[in-house]
């Protein structure tokens, strides 16, 4: 069987999912498990979440909800983006579905959908980043008119931050600030942070918070932190070699010539390439473990396969293990080196069968 898998720790998943509810403040903490949790699995990641009581999970549309529903899973659900159609609205109410309304023809929706339900709703205003959300001006009168409908129940204010990352721009406060005014005296509860804001920006906090990337063990930040360094890694990526040769020095490897050796090298070939979510253009020194070693990939990175050099671990061999992510190298690590981002590197993961372990 073809070595290539992904191990999933579902103990570092609930470890750092506790701490996102402690930087919360102990306040309600929603899992995004959205994009079958950022590729790690999403019914066995909330199953795992619900063993800490998780608040409620949040998905991106009504298909991943239905999954979760259809696998038991109890706990609130809120499709973060709402619904693509109204049609979507009587399997909300079946499916007890929690939505955000984010848009001004998705207001008008719910004030056309009769229903005996009670539709919970989470409220989104556009305090800058500009891609959901009501404007401030309209958000006021979308409040006021779904409050005053008998169909919706109490609701949740929120917003999203667009550059909560970069620690230097006044952009989160400044969304903070918008924020504030515009729910000034409304009812309902608040959420605003995701990972980074929990993260990077202490005093800026809501209701509910929202974390996704950290869940599963990145950092999002471009500096660590004493909060960073407490998060786990959930995902392990790793695969074996199973081919190595010698070449000697100005002989190639792998598509391209990319690598060029600049002394007789000892190259291994690992059963695991961009097919299965690996970066294509991981350049050459890009880190890796083999047998817990620090190794590192030479070679342009094949659709099933990548190469390493061995040259300097004359104990690994065929055989040994290949780790291309996990407590080392690290994703958020591994991702810049690679031009890509962390948020993207496991949600591209596919064929590779996962491994739940601390189920
Ligand atoms: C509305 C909303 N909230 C929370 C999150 C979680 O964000 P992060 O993964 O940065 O914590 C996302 C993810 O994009 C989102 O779209």
């Amino acid at each position: 069987m073809r070595p290539a898998r992904a191990l999933i720790d579902l103990d570092a998943l609930r470890s750092n999912y506790r701490l996102a509810r402690e930087l919360g403040g102990g306040r309600k903490t929603l899992a995004a498990i959205k994009a079958d949790a950022y590729g790690h699995g999403a019914v066995a990641c909330a199953r795992a979440l619900q063993d800490e009581a998780a608040d409620a999970f949040g998905v991106a549309c009504i298909e991943e909800a239905l999954e979760l529903r259809e696998a038991g899973i109890t706990t609130p659900i809120v499709l973060l983006e709402g619904f693509f159609d109204a049609d979507e609205l009587p399997l909300i109410v079946q499916h007890d579905l929690w939505f955000a309304v984010a848009a001004p023809w998705q207001v008008d929706a719910v004030a056309a959908f009769q229903t005996t339900a009670t539709l919970s709703i989470w409220l989104k205003l556009d305090s800058g980043m500009h891609r959901l959300g009501l404007s401030p001006a309209d958000f006021r009168a979308a409040h006021a008119r779904l409050c005053a409908l008998p169909q919706v129940g109490p609701m949740v204010l929120m917003s999203h931050m667009a550059r909560a990352d970069e620690l230097d721009s006044p952009r989160t406060r400044e969304q903070a600030a918008i924020f504030a005014a515009a729910i000034d005296g409304l009812a309902g509860e608040t959420s605003l942070c995701n990972s980074p804001a929990l993260l990077g920006w202490p005093d800026v906090r809501s209701d509910w918070v929202r974390p996704g990337l950290m869940l599963y063990g990145a950092n999002p930040l471009p500096v660590a932190s004493m909060a960073t360094e407490r998060l786990r890694p959930v995902m392990t990526m790793e695969s074996k070699i199973f081919a190595e040769r010698w070449i000697e020095a100005g002989e190639p490897v792998g598509y391209g010539a990319r690598f060029v050796a600049e002394e007789r090298t000892r190259v291994g070939v690992v059963a695991l390439g961009y097919a299965d979510g690996y970066p294509q253009f991981a350049p050459n020194g890009t880190p890796v473990q083999i047998d817990g070693q620090p190794g590192r990939v030479i070679g342009r990175v094949s659709m099933d396969m990548l190469t390493v050099d061995l040259t300097d671990l004359p104990q690994a061999g065929i055989g040994s293990t290949v780790t291309l992510w996990g407590a080392s190298p690290r994703l958020d690590v591994l991702a810049p080196l690679c031009g890509v981002s962390a948020y993207q590197l496991p949600c591209g993961v596919k064929r590779v069968p996962r491994r739940f372990l601390h189920a």
